[in-house]
């Protein structure tokens, strides 16, 4: 699990390689390139996934709404196959798999197939069967990935999204300098991981826990999901994942000394909503572990202990801002004694 969360650099440049011009923000991706003319008709976007794809989903539906605008929703498949919807006219779906095999998303694909929709993959696996059964799609190029829980499959994952997005949006100002920053991004994970020790230390700081929010807001609040089903999937900790807002509708109740809240709270425009959380957070005693942008020096009063991250735009946060829990989830785990690998 660790040599596969520092490939993260690596994958995203794989992910990138002859697809992208970062100079000019032209994104060029073969597999799609037959399907971009019906995909540009197309009024609604619904993406569908398990575990970590889903959550990758998520930050892709905010991109596709953002650069392509069209609406867009994710989906579990797990839910998608058995719901008795009222299919989208007009819709075309996307299935995201590192696998390419997972039995929940293939009976998805399986079901819209059926519709006779336009059907997409992002799948990491060459030639596994939703690769095969998809009209068309993008690999990963992320190589093999043995961890039983996803690390680099994510990175490589929130990059071909961020890439789809560009390609099917309109050349922007600030799509061209979402391309420009992308191009960046492997030297800021690579800066993350300069740091890997002290965030190892900090996790088995907090090893004793039971339990453990998760908090983050609008890009970020697929990255706290993230983290916690990465901390519950390797290291058996109780972990809940939430979007900040929602913290007051019921779970702040169980905040106390006792349950310590990890918080995304990088410098973005929902930075101040997220200070706000962590100021209740404290209020009824709770731990905060901040997830910060360097030169955030305020973040040091209000939370316990920080873990800063270089700055990035919102839209490619993810990408930095998960790799601090992938790390903080793999040290918990192995300080209790588990196999990161083939968790149970
Ligand atoms: C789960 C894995 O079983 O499957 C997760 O433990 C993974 O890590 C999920 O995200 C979905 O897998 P895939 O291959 O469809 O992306």
């Amino acid at each position: 699990m660790l040599k596969e969360i520092f490939e993260g650099p690596e994958v995203v440049e794989a992910a990138m390689r002859g697809r992208l011009n970062p100079a000019n923000g032209t994104v060029k991706l073969g597999g799609l390139e037959e399907e971009v003319e019906e995909l540009r008709k197309k009024s609604a976007l619904e993406i569908i996934a398990c575990g970590t794809s889903y959550n990758a989903g998520m930050v892709g539906e905010l991109l596709f709404e953002e650069f392509f605008g069209v609406p867009t929703e994710t989906a579990l498949a797990s839910e998608y196959r058995y719901k008795h919807d009222a299919p989208m006219k007009n819709a075309a779906y996307l299935f995201i798999s590192q696998s390419g095999e997972t039995a929940d998303t293939l009976a998805a694909l399986r079901k819209a197939n059926a519709r006779k929709c336009l059907t997409l993959g992002l799948v990491n696996v060459v030639g596994s069967s939703i690769a095969r059964e998809t009209t068309a799609g993008v690999y990963n190029h992320a190589g093999p990935e043995i961890g039983v829980a996803s690390t680099k499959a994510f990175l490589s994952q929130l990059t071909v999204l961020t890439l789809m997005a560009l390609m099917l949006g309109r050349k922007t100002a600030a799509a061209k300098m979402i391309a420009a920053e992308l191009a960046k991004i492997p030297k800021k994970i690579g800066n993350v991981l300069r740091s890997a020790d002290s965030i190892m230390n900090l996790a088995r700081k907090y090893a004793g826990y039971h339990d453990f929010f998760y908090l983050g807001r609008g890009y970020n609040y697929s990255v706290a999901l993230e983290g916690a089903l990465k901390l519950k999937e390797i290291s058996y900790v109780h972990a809940e994942g939430y979007a900040g807002g929602e913290m007051k509708h019921g779970p702040i109740a169980l905040i106390d000394e006792r349950f310590p809240t990890v918080a995304v709270v990088t410098k973005n425009a929902l930075y101040e909503k997220m200070i706000s959380n962590i100021e209740e957070i404290k209020a009824r005693r709770g731990k905060v572990i901040a997830v910060a942008t360097i030169g955030d020096t305020m973040i040091k009063k209000l939370a316990d202990d920080v873990i800063y991250v270089p700055p990035t735009v919102p839209q490619l946060e993810p990408m930095v801002n998960v790799v601090p829990m992938q790390l903080f989830a793999y040290a918990v785990g192995v300080g209790k004694g588990y196999n990161v690998d083939t968790p149970r």
